[in-house]
């Protein structure tokens, strides 16, 4: 029997991980915490909260002294840390909300860990789930490894590096064990539509203009959901204590051809004359520090752990957009409310 804490179980990626957990480990109990922000929804959950092993807990992790009284109530075996703020544009706009939640709210957790296992550390793990974006931007050709010098040009993504530098601190001066991952570019059901992928098949949907920041020219490396969760559990069980991770599925796409591509599959799921939501395509002002490209190099991970990718891209977004055709409503209720608001705030005069 052992007890894991999942953070931002409610979101987009944390929605994946708990879903394979509860699944495939009907003798663990798995405990999803949750501030249940405007990207987390219960929803995500549906198929999997009446399950014996799953467990709900509505709580944030930048109340210290609530995490600290919840890891002495439950005490936790293992730790999978996702929750954050993690989309880039909100950062430039709020920063704040990004040093406390993925900073502070990191810190809570390793504090309460480092607490309640108090150097009986044999059998536990604080897994820290993190980004590639920590690593900066690369120019036209090269890779990131494990060990590329972090260089991290947004609010979101300097929080998310001083968080993976606190993780490391708490294992070399204290001895918490811990292991970090950092992924490329997720897609995949579930995720909020302000993400690329995700907006861009609602605005299609809605005949809406599809805002390309710059030129479009800017580079990520795509890897579909269930294959991060998929090496999150492989990590979390197989890797060695201490150790980084890099996570991707050697999937570069230029913006503006990723978006070529979705225009086409959307054109033939709705029945549209051929090229007609290319003519959507409007470019706008660049996002503030734009990292122009990522490139995840995994093969530490696929030697050491045999991980692989598991769906070619152009079936995961066949998969993807079949999924957000399918649950339109799910796309209509978060996009009800806030969103409009969120949505001129960071679009109207771009
Ligand atoms: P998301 O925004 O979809 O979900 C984040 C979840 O965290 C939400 O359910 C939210 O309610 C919860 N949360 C936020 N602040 C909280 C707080 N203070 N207390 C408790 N819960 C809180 O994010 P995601 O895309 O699923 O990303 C999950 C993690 O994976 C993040 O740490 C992110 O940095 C990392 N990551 C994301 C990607 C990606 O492409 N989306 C890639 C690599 C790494
Ligand atoms: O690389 C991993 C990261 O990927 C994660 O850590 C982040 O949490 C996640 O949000 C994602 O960050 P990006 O900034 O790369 O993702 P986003 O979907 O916001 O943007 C993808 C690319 O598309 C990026 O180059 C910006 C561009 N873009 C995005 C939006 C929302 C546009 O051109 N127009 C848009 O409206």
């Amino acid at each position: 029997m052992k007890k894991i804490l999942v953070t931002g179980g409610a979101g987009f990626i944390g929605s994946h991980v708990i879903r394979l957990f509860v699944n495939r480990y009907p003798d663990y109990q798995i405990y999803n915490l949750d501030k249940l922000t405007y990207a987390g929804n219960l929803e995500n959950l549906r198929d999997v909260d009446q399950k014996p092993n799953y467990h709900f807990i509505k709580g944030d992790i930048i109340d210290g002294d609530f995490i600290i009284g919840l890891f002495k109530k439950e005490q936790f075996d293992g730790v999978i840390h996702l929750a954050a703020e993690s989309h880039v544009d909100r950062s430039i706009a709020n920063p704040m909300e990004f040093i406390m939640a993925n900073i502070v709210g990191t810190v809570n957790l390793l504090n309460a860990a480092k607490h309640i296992w108090k150097g009986h550390f044999e059998g536990k793990l604080f897994y820290h789930v993190s980004t590639d974006e920590v690593y900066g931007s690369l120019g036209d050709t090269g890779f990131f490894y494990e060990d590329t010098p972090y260089d991290p040009h947004s609010p979101y993504s300097a929080s998310k590096a001083s968080s993976d530098h606190l993780v490391r601190a708490y294992h070399d001066t204290y001895g918490l064990p811990m292991i970090i991952s950092n992924c490329s570019n997720n897609y995949g059901p579930n995720q909020f539509p302000e993400k690329l992928i995700p907006l861009f098949i609602n605005n299609i949907r809605h005949d809406k203009p599809l805002p390309v920041y710059g030129k479009g020219e800017n580079v990520r490396d795509w890897l579909y959901v269930e294959d991060h969760a998929a090496a999150i559990d492989l990590i979390f069980h197989k890797g060695l204590v201490g150790e980084t991770f890099n996570i991707g599925g050697h999937n570069e796409w230029k913006n503006i051809d990723l978006i070529k591509l979705l225009c086409r599959v959307m054109d033939e799921k709705l029945g549209r004359t051929k090229g007609k939501s290319e003519k959507l395509i409007t470019y706008v002002t660049d996002r503030a520090g734009h990292d122009l490209r990522y490139a995840i190099d995994s093969s530490k991970l696929q030697k050491q752990l045999g991980w692989e990718p598991s769906l070619q891209f152009e079936e995961g977004i066949e998969k993807t957009v079949d999924w957000y055709l399918k649950n339109q409503a799910w796309l209509d209720n978060v996009t009800s409310g806030n969103y409009q608001k969120y949505y001129e705030e960071m679009y109207l005069n771009r």
